[in-house]
């Protein structure tokens, strides 16, 4: 089936949607982005975006940090991404891309005096990671970056170097993924995702001013996690309590709820999947799929049928 996407203003098929070698946003990493999912109802013949406003949200307020004057509006945003997946017309869990980026083509590093544009593209998607058997995490080597080094809050292209170098160190080990600590020493997020761990029955992550990103789906859980009685805290976690915990996950679109059965070798409470994390899982692929009245509002159908 073709593929579209959205660029300069105009729906293209994909193979045609491309820029410019000189792209300021290439040549610097001067973009912003989200990763916004798509989940395929089989019950409904509906594909449903999940929480898509507040991901056009955050995609505006990072363009605020990166001095990027947006084109659309929050509407505008939300209704061309829903073309661009109505028109590809997947019957499948898809990955939604939207990127706002420095448009010109020049030389020359600072955020003022140059062009941006907005495009989006979506391909069909399904576990970015092994979400069934628990996740082997190793603490990184590398600090995890500053809020007023990089702005953590802003979803910044740039920003990924330091994931990707924390990621890759993980799986070279031999481990799945990778947990970052602040440079004052307390547990951030996981390389693309938020930190959760459960102690004595209440769910305790750290608090957004730790410099990471304020996560559509750490909301989402939390929010969850109330609804289900689970009393959540948000609090400073030391790398001790990694190995102490009773149980432990990491959020994140792509992640979605990832448990974590090992950190640095040592079993996280007795190395199997927790009943905490299995049932927080559980509902949010429920609420996903919009079989949740009560967070219907969170899916925007694509189809409407
Ligand atoms: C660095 C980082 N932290 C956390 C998250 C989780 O954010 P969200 O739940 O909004 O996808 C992501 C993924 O988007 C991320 O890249």
């Amino acid at each position: 089936m073709a593929r579209y996407a959205f660029l300069r203003g105009e729906f293209v098929p994909m193979e045609q949607a491309k820029i410019g070698i000189s792209t300021h946003a290439f040549l610097y990493g001067t973009a912003c982005f989200e990763g916004i999912r798509g989940y395929w109802s089989a019950k409904e013949e509906e594909l449903f975006v999940f929480r898509l406003r507040e991901h056009y949200q955050r995609l505006l307020d990072s363009c605020k940090i990166m001095r990027i004057t947006p084109k659309y509006s929050l509407d505008e945003l939300c209704d061309i991404t829903i073309q661009v997946l109505a028109k590809c017309g997947d019957r499948t869990d898809v990955y939604i891309r939207p990127v706002y980026y420095k448009s010109s083509e020049t030389i020359g590093v600072k955020l003022t005096g140059l062009e941006d544009d907005f495009l989006v593209f979506a391909v069909p998607f399904g576990e970015y990671l092994d979400i069934s058997k628990g996740l082997r995490c190793r603490v990184s080597s590398w600090l995890h970056s500053e809020d007023n080094a990089i702005p953590t809050r802003a979803k910044i292209n740039g920003v990924y170097i330091n994931p990707a170098l924390a990621k890759t160190e993980a799986l070279d080990d031999g481990y799945d993924e990778a947990i970052f600590l602040s440079k004052s020493g307390h547990v951030a997020e996981g390389s693309a995702e938020n930190f959760f761990m459960v102690r004595q029955g209440r769910l305790i992550t750290p608090p957004v001013t730790t410099g990471l990103l304020e996560g559509i789906t750490r909301n989402t859980v939390m929010e969850l996690a109330e609804d289900l009685g689970i009393p959540v805290v948000e609090r400073l976690i030391d790398r001790s309590e990694l190995y102490l915990c009773d149980e432990a996950f990491l959020t994140g679109t792509g992640a979605q709820i990832s448990p974590i059965v090992e950190v640095d070798h040592r079993p996280v409470g007795d190395g199997k999947i927790g009943p905490i994390s299995a049932k927080l899982q559980q509902l949010y692929f429920q609420v996903v799929k919009g079989e949740v009245p009560r967070y219907r509002h969170w899916c925007t159908p694509v189809y409407k049928k």
